[in-house]
């Protein structure tokens, strides 16, 4: 019997306004796991229109993640980055999967509740199963590891039991066509098509925080420039904004526990601990015991030793657009190769004529 085939799969939405969450949660865990992986990178596109966008303003963000991801490292030869429509195999798998996840487990996904707020009557079919195209992104390589933040947490558990139940709804047409592949569920051993996927949610910055409360995730779409550095932000606003993150008026604790309670602290911590790829502990060895006033200005300086080459890498191939879109052509072509043998599977699994 054979054992699924290791595969990282991550995407990133084009909606503008790129963060450091963006990169510390996962960008830059991409990069990392190029050097041990077979690795897929999607700019998903299709996510984005479940609000609107404009579309010449969607085209540029395209663009433009597709630069944060060679920027930070991402090597488009050896691994796959692309733009999820280029794929159509991702929207007709979503709509099975439309067909294998029921209400009850769609309305209780935090995110919708968050996204669609008050409106719910008036929020897109769409935004509503989102979580079953993200399943679908998935699952159409058979990707068996997800690097992604702390938020996105609760959809990879809706893509396991999305595989889970379509592994269970088939499982007899499955074995007869002989397309079962073993896995270990608990204590069990189990046969399925669809692995079941391990999210990779790891490391100090799983959830950086905006820099003007720090109770509240970073984001793309907080009406203040202030709360977010954005990726393309150069040196002098990078520095400012870290000058003007709020604070309380504690000096930072010499024991990591002191962290406790002070959610501004506690963020900018993380932040400098992810930067440096140092614990947080040893952010507190080094700085416990001084005020922010001494603390921020080396914050700043590990930001833009960090941030601004990949700024200005972004800025040099956001100026290539045609470079661009001939790595999402190259990519989608792999891409759809591999995407297309899932789905005459799942199609043979559904008992589709073809
Ligand atoms: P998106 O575009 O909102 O965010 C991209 C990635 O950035 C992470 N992230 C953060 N990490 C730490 N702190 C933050 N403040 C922060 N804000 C965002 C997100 O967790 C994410 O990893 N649904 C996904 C896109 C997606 C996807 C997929 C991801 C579509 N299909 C399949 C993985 C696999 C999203 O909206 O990410």
């Amino acid at each position: 019997m054979s054992q699924f085939t290791p595969l990282v799969f991550s995407g990133v939405q084009p909606t503008g306004n790129l963060h450091l969450g963006n990169y510390l949660g996962a960008i830059r865990k991409f990069v990392a796991l190029q050097a041990t992986n077979n690795c897929i990178y999607c700019v998903v596109d299709l996510h984005a229109i479940t609000v609107p966008q404009d579309p010449k303003e969607l085209s540029r963000s395209i663009r433009e993640v597709t630069a944060a991801f060679l920027a930070s490292g991402i090597d488009p030869k050896k691994h796959i980055v692309f733009n999820q429509s280029r794929v159509p195999q991702h929207a007709e798998l979503a709509w099975i999967f439309n067909c294998i996840a029921r209400m009850g487990w769609l309305s209780r996904m935090t995110q919708f509740k968050e996204k669609a707020g008050k409106d719910r009557e008036n929020a897109s079919v769409g935004l509503f199963a989102y979580p079953t195209l993200m399943a679908a992104d998935i699952l159409v390589y058979r990707g068996t590891h997800v690097p992604v933040g702390d938020d996105q947490k609760q959809h990879l558990e809706l893509a396991r039991d999305i595989a889970q139940k379509f592994n269970n709804d088939f499982s007899d047409r499955i074995a007869e066509l002989g397309l079962g592949v073993e896995m270990a569920v608990g204590d069990t051993t189990v046969n399925g098509y669809f692995p079941l996927t391990e999210p990779i949610i790891e490391g100090s910055a799983t959830r950086v925080m905006s820099l003007r409360d720090g109770l509240k995730k970073m984001s793309k779409s907080d009406p203040s420039d202030l709360s977010r550095i954005n990726l393309t932000d150069d040196a002098d606003t990078i520095a400012k904004k870290i000058r003007k993150a709020k604070t309380d008026i504690e000096p930072l604790p010499s024991e990591e526990e002191g962290l406790e309670a002070r959610p501004e602290a506690d963020n900018l911590v993380g932040i400098y601990a992810a930067l440096a790829d140092i614990s947080r502990a040893q952010v507190i060895r080094d700085f416990g015991g001084q005020q922010f006033s001494q603390f921020k200005p080396a914050l700043a300086d590990l930001a833009v030793a960090k941030l601004a080459p990949i700024a200005d890498e972004m800025r040099r191939l956001v100026g290539d657009p045609a470079h661009i879109d001939a790595v999402l052509k190259d990519g989608g072509e792999r891409a759809g190769a591999i995407a297309e043998k899932t789905m005459g599977d799942v199609r043979d699994i559904l008992g589709m004529l073809r």
